[in-house]
């Protein structure tokens, strides 16, 4: 619609500038909206907004550019009512935008990121441990902006921040050493890791001796001690192969796993920049940067004893990836707990000159409970999210068995629905919301979830490949009167490309869960109304062209959400 609204903008500020008043193209282009009701336009003008250019009262303002108006393209009636002025655009339009859909190989796609490179950072766990649903957030909500900015045109770099460094390395070595052996990590993975650190935490809490063993094994690793250094870059190895797993099953890929230990050795050098630059304070042995003046708390960036901290690593990992990629912006989807953290983190860096600290972007989210219980690690109520996708493939499995038990290769649906499930309830809402995850709702086919929207995108697929699919580009359709669902339909899919554009604007990729949503309605209240395979002539070509674009968009916008496009369930 953006087209006719042009057309409409440019017309209205011609009439307006004629009769001697200021206006500017762009401002009226902003007040066309397009009305909840569809009977009154589909397009509208509110004359309250021109009051203060034109003044006059707007219903006298609407009357009078209905009289001047004349023929635009594309509408086919303008009507005054109060305050309005009301377009009703011709059903040719539709049909047109609707060639262009088809046609368009890059539909929706745009050139904004062209030549621009931007890293971002996202999922990083922390290794050693389990893939914890806590960082279902990130890991969602990191790969599908990384889609959208790839859509959009940008370079894209994904980096995975791994945590795996800090002094609890420390404990995990002593532990290591302590209470287990190659062999049983071997075997048990990381949930060996995890047992005998929590068992090191207990017994730590009655012995101080084994404070000092994990103080000291950090101070070893971090001097590079070679033994240490081989025990800890097992535990990563063995964290990473686990966590492939995990990202094979949800198609994700990264492109550095450069993480906090790699920074460990640019720490010093930081350190002494920003003693050179006057922003290091000494306070109580350790050493701070003063961000009172700023509104945040002074942050320490070296503790007494010499060691590093999550902070430091953040600085030095902004300046070595600004140097390594020349990134025009730097994202960091984490959870909202970690805003401060990043506030004090951009500040120094801009403090330190860097005039493209300006760049660095925190992307938040909130947190997320199941059946209403918050997930913490201290309450026990821990969950995997590896255990969650293999719960929710399996529940899948049933459903599918139930609704349709001759569909082909079953298990491949199930798993490309129960991930998209997960995924798509992560992405759903705006992504500082706190959500809720209960299964009934994320699996159900009919509610606003994952299943639903990868059933609609099958069953477009299913309607299409009744009709034999590529007969369907090439008809030249002459129907002429469109019924309600099928011109609300062509304006849902002519609204995809302006989602995009805000969902990359916001680093929201919920923009476009909700529009695909949408979408997905509209498309069932067409097929529900209007026969496709059974009707005929130019009626059945529009409505199979209709379709087909639907799959299109659907398809594109399981792309960007990071789901599997599935064509039969
Ligand atoms: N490992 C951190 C965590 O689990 C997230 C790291 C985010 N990225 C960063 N550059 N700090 O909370």
């Amino acid at each position: 619609m953006q087209k006719i609204k042009e057309i409409i903008a440019k017309k209205i500020t011609e009439i307006i500038s004629n009769t001697g008043y200021k206006t500017d193209e762009d401002e009226i282009l902003s007040f066309i909206d397009i009305p909840v009701d569809s009977k009154m336009g589909d397009l509208a003008l509110p004359c309250f907004k021109l009051a203060r250019i034109m003044r006059s009262a707007p219903p006298k303002i609407a009357l009078e550019l209905k009289e001047s108006i004349g023929e635009l393209p594309f509408i086919k009636r303008v009507e005054a009512v109060g305050g309005y002025l009301n377009f009703f655009v011709d059903a040719f339009y539709y049909k047109e935008l609707l060639d262009r859909i088809l046609f368009d190989a890059d539909y929706g796609r745009s050139e904004v990121g062209r030549g621009k490179v931007v890293c971002l950072d996202f999922s990083s766990c922390n290794i050693a441990k389990r893939f914890h649903v806590g960082h279902i957030g990130s890991t969602t909500i990191g790969n599908a902006l990384r889609n959208i900015y790839a859509f959009c045109g940008y370079k894209c770099v994904a980096i995975n921040h791994l945590g795996d460094w800090g002094t609890n390395f420390g404990k995990m070595i002593a532990a290591y050493k302590l209470y287990s052996r190659k062999e049983k990590v071997d075997e048990r993975g990381i949930n060996e890791l995890v047992d005998i650190y929590v068992r090191f935490n207990d017994e730590e809490k009655k012995n101080n001796a084994l404070s000092d063993m994990a103080r000291n094994a950090f101070t070893k690793l971090e001097n590079g001690d070679e033994e240490y250094l081989e025990i800890w870059q097992y535990f990563k190895d063995i964290s990473i192969k686990e966590y492939n797993k995990t990202y094979e099953l949800l198609g994700i890929s990264f492109d550095s796993y450069n993480g906090e230990a790699f920074f460990s050795d640019k720490i010093p050098g930081v350190i002494e920049e920003l003693r050179q630059k006057n922003l290091l304070e000494k306070d109580n042995g350790a050493f701070i940067v003063r961000l009172e003046d700023y509104n945040l708390t002074n942050t320490v960036v070296l503790k007494s004893d010499g060691s590093s901290l999550y902070v430091a690593r953040d600085i030095a990992a902004a300046i070595w990836r600004k140097k390594e990629y020349d990134f025009d912006k730097c994202i960091y989807v984490t959870s909202a707990g970690q805003s401060l953290h990043f506030a004090q983190c951009f500040k120094i860096v801009e403090l330190m000159g860097y005039e493209w600290s300006k760049n660095l972007v925190h992307v938040p989210y909130g947190t997320m409970s199941i059946n209403g219980e918050k997930l913490a690690s201290r309450t026990g109520n821990v969950i995997h999210l590896d255990d969650l996708l293999a719960e929710s493939i399996s529940k899948c499995e049933k459903i599918i068995e139930e609704k349709n038990a001759e569909l082909k290769d079953k298990k491949s649906v199930a798993r490309a629905v129960g991930v998209g499930a997960i995924i798509f309830n992560a992405l759903a809402n705006s992504r500082i919301k706190d959500t809720n995850f209960v299964w009934e709702e994320a699996l159900s086919f009919e509610g606003n979830t994952g299943p639903y929207v990868q059933y609609t995108y099958a069953r477009s697929s299913s309607v299409l490949r009744k009709a034999g699919m590529d007969s369907v580009d090439d008809v030249k359709t002459a129907y002429p009167d469109l019924s309600s669902e099928e011109i609300t339909l062509v304006k849902k899919l002519s609204e995809f490309p302006a989602a995009v554009n805000r969902a990359l604007e916001e680093n929201e990729p919920s923009v476009i869960a909700r529009y695909t949503l949408a979408l997905c309605s509209d498309f069932n209240q067409f097929y529900h109304n209007c026969p496709i395979l059974r009707s005929e002539g130019a009626a059945r070509a529009f409505r199979l062209k209709l379709t087909k674009c639907v799959r299109k968009v659907l398809g594109v916008s399981l792309d960007l959400l990071g789901m599997k496009r599935t064509e039969e369930i």
